[in-house]
């Protein structure tokens, strides 16, 4: 198990960018095997979720190339249509390669999805769009195994706007006969990339980035190079920091925009944010003021990935604050940890109530799960003393050289 080592009490200072989003280039990736044309996407992000889909895509036949923050992606030929199960345990986005492989190969068989360990996470959602649209799914021992004899277009009533959902409809709705509607559609910025890809790939989807999208089938999408977009929790999480220790950093990337929630909530606690649609500036230097409440709401509303970092801020900051999680159930696992360095918070229901302290202090801990871990490290940067993280292969899920990165703006982290 790999350790993370945090010296705490340093305030931060400097400008960065940000690295390329894992939850845009996941179904990225699975976008590219739907043209037998090659597909390069810059600004890949090095993080343990790609390798892991790279992983998948070799196994399935596919050639990948990864050079630095350049992946090259080849689906000339799918040699196989089984996910195997190490892959789906490692990965819950891997179910994303469902509609994919129906696309092309008319059959899937795939194991139950895993992941972070936030809640029971069904696939419910996913399964009854792909069975709308002419797929057959039977379950074989702990596979499930879908059939069809080509996608149809079909009108998808979500009862809650699923991300992944979402981005599974449109990738069978592409290359589907006829046309597909998908109502109450997820309109997470990952979703909006993922149109605007398939689109210039030759697609003809309309309305991304809003509840309602009308997907008309085409007979086959074409190569393209695209730019993978920066991601929006790691810029957040970097803002956090800054927040948390104190001192000043400015963030140059292109999610500017999709971040506001974040930033009025940092405001409202007393940071200087400035910012353009290229750049952001984020100040503190008195005390953090908590906020009285606030809930996890799909976009454009409070995000549920940046719950767990804001707990370590809360954590630190005067008054009571209350955090309510409306996504997923059981995503406090890393609230036993911040515990351990000091932190009050009682979970009630849904919600974490959080009384503020000044200091936290250094102490050994154990990530969970992604987001969890990233509030640790914050937490241990707020602390006074040294806080070792086990479990750090969790962040590496989703965070590129998070010890470097923040190191250029003087947090003291290191790999252990
Ligand atoms: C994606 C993100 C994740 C983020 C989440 C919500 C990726 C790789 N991951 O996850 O970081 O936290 O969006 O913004 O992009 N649900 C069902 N049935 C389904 C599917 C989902 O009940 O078939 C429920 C889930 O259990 C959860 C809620 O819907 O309670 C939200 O899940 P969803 O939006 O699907 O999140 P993911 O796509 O898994």
């Amino acid at each position: 198990m790999s350790c993370l080592e945090v010296v705490g009490g340093n305030s931060l200072y400097g400008e960065g960018t940000i690295q390329g989003s894992k939850n845009a280039i996941l179904p990225m990736m699975a976008a590219a095997l739907l043209t037998k044309e090659e597909v390069l996407l810059s600004n890949c992000p090095n993080i343990s979720d790609v390798i892991c889909m790279i992983d998948i895509m070799k196994d399935i036949g596919v050639q990948v190339v990864k050079q630095e923050h350049n992946l090259l992606i080849h689906a000339k030929d799918i040699l196989n249509v089984t996910i195997k199960e190490e892959y789906g345990k490692r990965m819950r986005a891997s179910v994303i390669l469902a509609s994919i492989l129906l696309a092309r190969e008319h059959k899937v068989k795939f194991p139950y999805p895993g992941g972070c360990t936030i809640g029971a996470r069904p696939i419910d959602l996913h399964i009854q769009a792909l069975e709308k649209m002419n797929v057959q799914f039977q379950e074989e021992e702990k596979f499930i195994v879908g059939n069809t004899l080509g996608f149809c277009g079909a009108d998808i009533y979500f009862s809650f706007p699923s991300v992944g959902a979402t981005q599974q409809a449109i990738l069978a709705g592409v290359l589907a006969k006829g046309t597909t509607r998908i109502y109450n559609a997820a309109r997470e910025p990952e979703v909006w990339t993922l149109c605007d890809m398939l689109n210039k790939m030759g697609a003809r989807i309309l309305g991304a980035g809003t509840k309602c999208l009308c997907i008309e089938g085409v007979e086959c999408l074409h190569g393209i190079e695209y730019q993978v977009p920066c991601d929006r929790i790691v810029a957040q999480t970097y803002l956090c920091a800054a927040a948390g220790c104190g001192g000043e950093i400015t963030l140059h990337t292109d999610c500017v925009m999709q971040m506001k929630m974040v930033m009025n909530m940092l405001q409202e606690m007393g940071v200087e944010i400035k910012s353009n649609p290229n750049m952001v500036c984020c100040k503190r230097k008195g005390q953090l003021k908590n906020i009285p409440k606030v809930k996890t709401a799909v976009y454009p509303g409070f995000p549920t990935d940046m719950q767990s970092i804001f707990l370590a801020l809360l954590s630190i900051g005067e008054g009571t604050g209350v955090v309510e999680e409306e996504i997923f159930e059981s995503r406090y696992a890393c609230v036993p940890e911040l515990k351990k360095m000091g932190a009050d918070i009682r979970i009630v229901e849904q919600c974490a109530i959080v009384k503020g302290k000044r200091k936290l202090c250094g102490a050994d801990v154990e990530a969970k799960d992604l987001r969890g871990g990233a509030a640790l490290i914050l937490a241990g940067l707020e602390a006074e003393g040294i806080t070792r993280i086990k479990g750090g292969e969790y962040i590496l899920r989703g965070y590129e050289s998070l010890e470097s990165e923040l190191g250029q703006f003087g947090a003291k982290i290191r790999w252990m």
